[in-house]
Parts: C-alpha cells; structure tokens; sequence
C-alpha cells in the first residue's frame, strides 16, 4: 500500500500567513501540519510515499527532503496547476500503479492517527472508504448523505444546501478501481476534478464505499480561532523538555518545552507552552497553550494563548493574546506621543486595536 499527501493549493484562506509560505507548513506546536500527517502514515506502516506538490515545491521539498528521518521514501509529483484532488490522482497515476492507497491531504490534522482506519481497510478492502466528520459549516467541504443503516447514499461537493453536517475529512482509502472513476470525470463548477464526484461514481455503479465518523479533526478553513484551538489540542499531550538554558531566576510552570539553543531569562513561562530552537525569552511572561517558534525573541513582553512564526520578535508589549503572528514579524510599542498606531500589515491582514 502507498500513499498520495497532497500539498499543492494555495491556502487562500489562511491569507495573510499563506501569502508567503505553503499553507502544509502552519505549524501547530512548532511542527508543520504536514508533518503530523507523514508521522500518522508512517505509524500506519506505510513508507511509500508520492508527494503531490504545485507552487510551493520547494519550500515542501526544504521540509520534507527524501522523508528519510520520518522512515519515509518520498517521491515528489509535479502538479502543474491546482485542477483538484482527482487530477492529484490522475497525475499520480503511473506512480500508484496497481497499488491500493490512502489519500491524505496535507492541510488536514486528525487526531489519533490514521491506524485504524488503514487496518480496517485492508481487512475488508471495500472499494473505498472515506472518514467523516460533524463540522459546523458543512458548506465549505465535500458532504455525505447516509441512509438509516449509516450507509453512504450520496457525496456532493460544497453544497450550498448541505444534505447533512457530515463532512469529508480529507484521508481516503482506494483500490486501483478509483482510477477508472477519475479517468471518466469533468470538472465542476468550480473548474476542478472533484475526488467527491470520483466516489459518487462509485457509489451510483454499485462499488462498496464504506465510511466511518470520527472526531477530532481540523482544517485551515480560514479560521485563526480554530488554528490556536488544533494548536491548544496538541500542546494539552506536550511532555515537558528542557534542552536551552533556562536561568535560575525563571520560573517554569506545568508542562514546558525549551527546544535546543532556546534562551529563557527572568522570565515566567506557564505551560503547556513550547519555545522553539534558538528562541530568546527575556523579562517576559509566556502564558498557557502558546507555541513560539525558533529564533524568536520575546523581551520585557506578555504573550499567550498565540502562535508566533519562526524569527519573529515581539519586544515591550503587553499583552497579546489569541494571535497568529507570521514569521520575521516584528511587533514594537508605540512611542506615548503622538497618540497614533503605525502600521504597516500585508494584505488580508487582520488587527484589532485596544484604543
Ligand atoms: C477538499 C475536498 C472536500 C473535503 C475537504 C477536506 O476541499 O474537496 O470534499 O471535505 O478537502 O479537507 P478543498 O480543500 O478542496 O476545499
């Protein structure tokens, strides 16, 4: 069995983090989303790995390398353009050969890993099956319709009337019967080969798509609040690590990670927290569920509940909370007089100002 990550897609609606960097990269926990995904295959037994990458080829291929250190082999899979999850498919073609797969969608973060379901599939080997999952706005994702046994009866794509609040989470198990359903779509309305049309057309021709609901699932709908949630679920299991320098006047509360290099001084840390590699925390206060990245520096500043990007420095402010700050961001304290905010923020940024 192998399996298919895609991480092309442009991540529009992460915007502004995504403007410069793949959205399979955000990290939760100081660790690209990404990553959890190749660690989930990999504890699922499965090492073959192609890697559907577009635009942002390089920066997945700097991350990833050859999966080696994940016990991976990677293979990269150029996707010209973003036509859909099946054209992934269907571009992956000659690479799975007549291998059975899962499909794992790289912006995709499932708690509890992907086991399970991979055991269940090679057991009974239906023809496909799916994950589901209860969302709130079912709109925004691919949606199933089940019949009273909780049978799957029909999928449709962003539905603007949505048969049930039962979405697709972006793992799927096929056989190589999924190629002759990709081979015969047209794209929808939104100009994409749907994967959600493959499978319908396997299940109106009588094929065996088994599901199965689970929870603990997030996805990059756009949503920060749901980004500092995933990244508050992860930090809940951290174990605590000491590997920088911690200075005696510090004072580390409940489950604290200091990754290697990272400095702590006269600071206060209350976890569950993470400091990346090479990180400077300085006369600070780092609250609960917050994740700083390598070669930040946080000085004479109060900062929690937040995710802070690589080498981004935040210096004399009090406080920030429930942020998402990008990397090389510097955020500084207005001088007292004039009493004005100076600001200069990327497109689709988004602030809010206590006045
Ligand atoms: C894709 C699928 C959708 C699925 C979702 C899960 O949506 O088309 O059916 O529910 O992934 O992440 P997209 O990311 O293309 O909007």
């Amino acid at each position: 069995m192998k399996a298919l990550v895609l991480a092309g897609g442009s991540g529009t609606r992460l915007r502004p983090i995504t403007h410069t960097s793949a959205k399979q990269l955000v990290p939760v926990a100081n660790k690209p989303v990404l990553f959890y995904g190749l660690e989930a295959i990999a504890a699922a037994g499965i090492t073959e790995i192609g890697i559907v990458v577009g635009d942002t080829q390089a920066e997945i291929e700097a991350a990833v390398g050859d999966g080696s250190d994940l016990g991976l082999q990677v293979t990269y899979l150029r996707q010209q353009a973003p036509l859909g999850l099946a054209h992934a498919v269907l571009i992956a073609r000659d690479y799975l050969g007549e291998d059975d797969f899962v499909m794992y969608l790289g912006d995709n973060f499932i708690v509890g890993g992907i086991g399970d379901v991979v055991g269940r599939f090679t057991s009974d080997r239906p023809d496909a099956q799916i994950m589901l999952t209860q969302v709130g706005d079912p709109r925004q994702f691919g949606v199933a319709e089940l019949d009273a046994d909780g049978r799957v009866v029909g999928l449709e794509e962003k539905p603007a009337e949505p048969k049930s609040d039962l979405a697709l989470v972006g793992v799927y198990l096929f056989t190589p019967l999924v190629h002759r359903a990709v081979a015969e779509l047209k794209p929808s309305w939104r100009g994409e080969l749907e994967i959600t049309d493959a499978i319908q057309w396997l299940i109106e021709r009588g094929h065996r798509v088994e599901s199965s609901v689970i929870s603990g699932y997030w996805k990059d709908t756009g949503n920060v609040t749901d980004m500092l949630e995933v990244n508050r679920l992860v930090l809940e299991s951290l174990e605590t690590r000491l590997e920088g320098r911690v200075d005696d006047v510090s004072e580390l509360i409940g489950r604290v990670v200091v990754e290697p290099g990272a400095v702590v001084e006269r600071s206060r840390i209350v976890g569950p927290a993470i400091i990346g590699a090479g990180a400077r925390i300085v006369d600070s206060y780092v609250g609960p569920f917050t994740s700083i990245a390598a070669d930040c520096v946080v000085d004479g500043s109060e900062i929690e509940y937040s995710i802070v990007l690589p080498r981004s420095s935040i210096s004399g402010v009090s406080r920030i909370e429930a942020s998402l700050i990008g990397h090389d961001v510097e955020v500084t304290p207005a001088p007292n007089t004039p009493r004005a905010h100076r600001l200069v923020l990327g497109d689709h940024s988004k602030v809010q100002i206590s006045s």
